[in-house]
């Protein structure tokens, strides 16, 4: 799409025709092109289709909001989601921020979220289709009052007027995603520089990063939606040096306070994964003593009680048998417990999961089901056997 046909999906027949290809199945594609191409120009049918192709993407994003908003290839890969924008937005808020400097806006999934919290926006992208469909989709949702679209290149904007700073460089490259936080566009050290000279600024960066590149004075938050992680956000004028791990919907906040590693002990009645966020966060040891548990093993992430507390930060089985790893022995379980439903989880072993389960359970037995965990406990590979404690 470039953008002269953007445009005109902009007009009242490109919109006419956005309503009208709206939930195509891609086996009618060719079928409702061909119709449409008798009444309008090629191109603009063909924009339509890919937008509506695009809008359903979307949709796992933005929800129902997907449906009026206009989208790139890239920007819905690189949009953040409404659910992890929103709870930024609501801090920033909080903060008592009322105008932000949102430093590469892509198609606008944060400057939504932030209109959305009340607070004016000036949205900035270099690309000229990206700030067209960025003031698209302010304009579709009612919120133009609070947003500005500029296209520029974010190193020339003054955001000296601004209370606060938000950048989400884009991380992806021509081959992929990058990971080396220099190669973002802009640099993340300009991205720093550039949060320093505002009173709260937010940067996005990916969830992988290393807890040693967290610039001085800057908190550093781990967020997981549905038990996904999604990013991490380093933030300056909050709380320097506190980590804290986010776990939406909540939002569910577990704060860092600098504790020691947990013991390794045997493993116990529960067996507890915590959610990804805390342990991007290092926050285990947390978890493990809200928990009153343990490791079963120092160098994995999962932790061990022999009482059963419920914890938002992590999840909690109860484990019925802990045996050396033996794939054999582990099929001859399986069949001897009438087992059908087989969840594999590991950590701390190189086995596939996908691979393991073909071997052990190739047909259903029965209608049990059963989690394995493949992991190390004190060391050696082990299997444990066991379901997840019902809330
Ligand atoms: C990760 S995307 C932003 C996504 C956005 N937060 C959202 O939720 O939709 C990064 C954007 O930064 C823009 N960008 C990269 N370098 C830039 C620069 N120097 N000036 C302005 N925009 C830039 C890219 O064009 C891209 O649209």
């Amino acid at each position: 799409m470039n953008d002269l046909t953007f445009a005109s999906l902009l007009t009242p027949e490109g919109r006419a025709l956005l309503d009208e290809v709206r939930g195509t199945a891609p086996a009618q594609e060719l079928a409702v092109a061909t119709r449409l191409r008798r009444a309008h120009p090629a191109e603009l049918v063909s924009a339509a289709l890919a937008q509506a192709r695009l809008r359903e993407r979307a949709a796992a994003k933005f929800g129902a909001d997907a449906e009026r908003m206009f989208f790139t290839p890239n920007g819905v890969e690189q949009s953040t989601r409404s659910t992890v924008a929103a709870h930024r937005a609501e801090r920033l808020r909080a903060l008592g921020v009322t105008c932000v400097a949102d430093l590469c806006c892509g198609i606008g999934g944060d400057a939504i979220a932030l209109a959305r919290a009340g607070i004016r926006v000036l949205a900035v992208d270099r690309d000229p289709l990206t700030a067209r469909v960025a003031r698209a989709n302010a304009a579709a949702l009612g919120l133009s009052a609070l947003i500005e679209v500029r296209e520029a290149d974010v190193m020339d904007v003054d955001v000296s007027s601004y209370d606060a700073v938000f950048v989400d460089p884009a991380r992806r490259g021509g081959r992929g995603r990058i990971f080396d936080p220099e190669a973002y566009a802009p640099p993340l050290s300009w991205a720093v520089a550039t949060a320093r000279k505002a009173p709260y600024a937010a940067l996005k960066v990916a969830p992988g990063i290393p807890h040693e590149a967290v610039p001085a004075g800057a908190e550093a938050e781990w967020i997981s939606d549905g038990g996904d992680v999604k990013e991490a956000v380093l933030w300056f004028g909050t709380q320097p040096g506190l980590v804290r791990a986010t776990l939406l919907p909540g939002p569910r906040v577990l704060r860092g306070r600098g504790l020691p590693d947990p013991p390794v002990r045997p493993p116990g009645r529960y067996l507890y994964e915590p959610d990804g966020a805390v342990i991007r966060a290092h926050l285990v040891a947390e978890v493990a003593e809200e928990l009153d548990g343990g490791l079963i093993d120092e160098t994995i992430a999962y932790v061990t009680a022999d009482e059963h507390r419920a914890s938002p930060y992590a999840t909690a089985y109860e484990i019925t048998d802990r045996i050396p790893f033996n794939v054999k022995k582990l099929k001859a379980l399986l069949r001897e417990r009438e087992v059908g439903v087989l969840t594999v989880k590991k950590r701390g072993s190189a086995v596939e999961p996908e691979e393991l389960r073909h071997k052990v359970l190739p047909k259903p037995h029965g209608a049990n089901a059963v989690t394995v965990f493949l992991t190390r406990v004190t060391g050696g590979p082990t299997m444990l056997l066991g379901h997840p404690v019902q809330p």
